[in-house]
């Protein structure tokens, strides 16, 4: 019997482990995985390092004018085995991931042009089925069609105890009560913005992972994939 090529959705709110679980699921089924998050952190980059952002305001009119100048790319690394972004043929992995970058990104995902851009662009990605993508709006906006939609949750807090944690890991230093404001700024933004607002799909599947481990959810989401494919197979 042939095999079922499917979408994959993960939304939810941030920091909330949905990349961990979206890639390992990808890596063991063979998938492509696509962080849309990180295309919206790397057109942040991209302001910040062009004086697009200032005073917390986003230059919209030079922004519109430089959007066909910003190039988003993924690829993995030889070494690590790992996904990485790169924006206009430079890797940024790292640089979008820092608070920097963080602290704006919520200003500039919910401006409508960038949103069009962005996808269209993940929409192409996953022409071809076979994909698992995370983010806010895959489910809902993205791709409405997905076979398998989930929505993650986890308390404020746990998902700054974990950004805290990676972030030390990387060395950089982190402070747990500004991550969880940070956090909690951007569930805020996300749920509010007009464009594609953070919410479940009707026919997503909600996951609260607060108190998992990241065995415990990855086994989860490849029971949800498992039963899917079984459903579509007996159609
Ligand atoms: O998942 P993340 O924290 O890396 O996402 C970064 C920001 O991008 C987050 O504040 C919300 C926004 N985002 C979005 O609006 N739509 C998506 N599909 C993915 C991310």
């Amino acid at each position: 019997m042939e095999k079922h090529s499917i979408i994959i959705a993960i939304d939810g709110y941030s920091s909330c482990g949905k990349s961990t679980m979206a890639k390992d699921l990808a890596r063991r089924i063979g998938y492509i995985y696509i962080d849309s998050g990180a295309m919206y952190r790397a057109v942040t980059l991209y302001c910040l390092d062009n004086n697009l952002i200032n005073d917390g305001k986003v230059d919209i009119q030079s922004l519109a004018g430089e959007m066909k100048n910003i190039h988003i790319t993924f690829a993995t690394n030889p070494t690590t085995g790992k996904q990485e972004t790169y924006l206009n043929g430079k890797c940024v992995e790292q640089e979008i991931r820092t608070m920097r970058v963080s602290s704006c990104v919520s200003l500039v995902s919910q401006i409508d042009f960038v949103r069009q851009a962005l996808v269209a662009q993940q929409r192409q990605l996953g022409n071809d089925k076979g994909i698992v993508m995370d983010g806010r709006d895959i489910g809902t906006a993205v791709f409405p069609d997905a076979e398998l939609k989930i929505f993650v949750t986890a308390s404020a807090r746990t998902r700054a105890e974990r950004r805290a944690a990676e972030m030390q890991a990387a060395g950089e230093n982190a402070d747990i009560d500004a991550i969880e404001r940070n956090i909690a700024m951007r569930d805020q933004m996300d749920m509010t913005r007009v464009i594609s607002p953070l919410r479940k799909a009707q026919d997503a599947i909600e996951l609260d992972n607060s108190h998992m481990t990241i065995a415990e959810q990855n086994a989860w989401l490849e029971a949800r994939y498992n039963e899917t494919i079984t459903r579509l197979q007996q159609q």
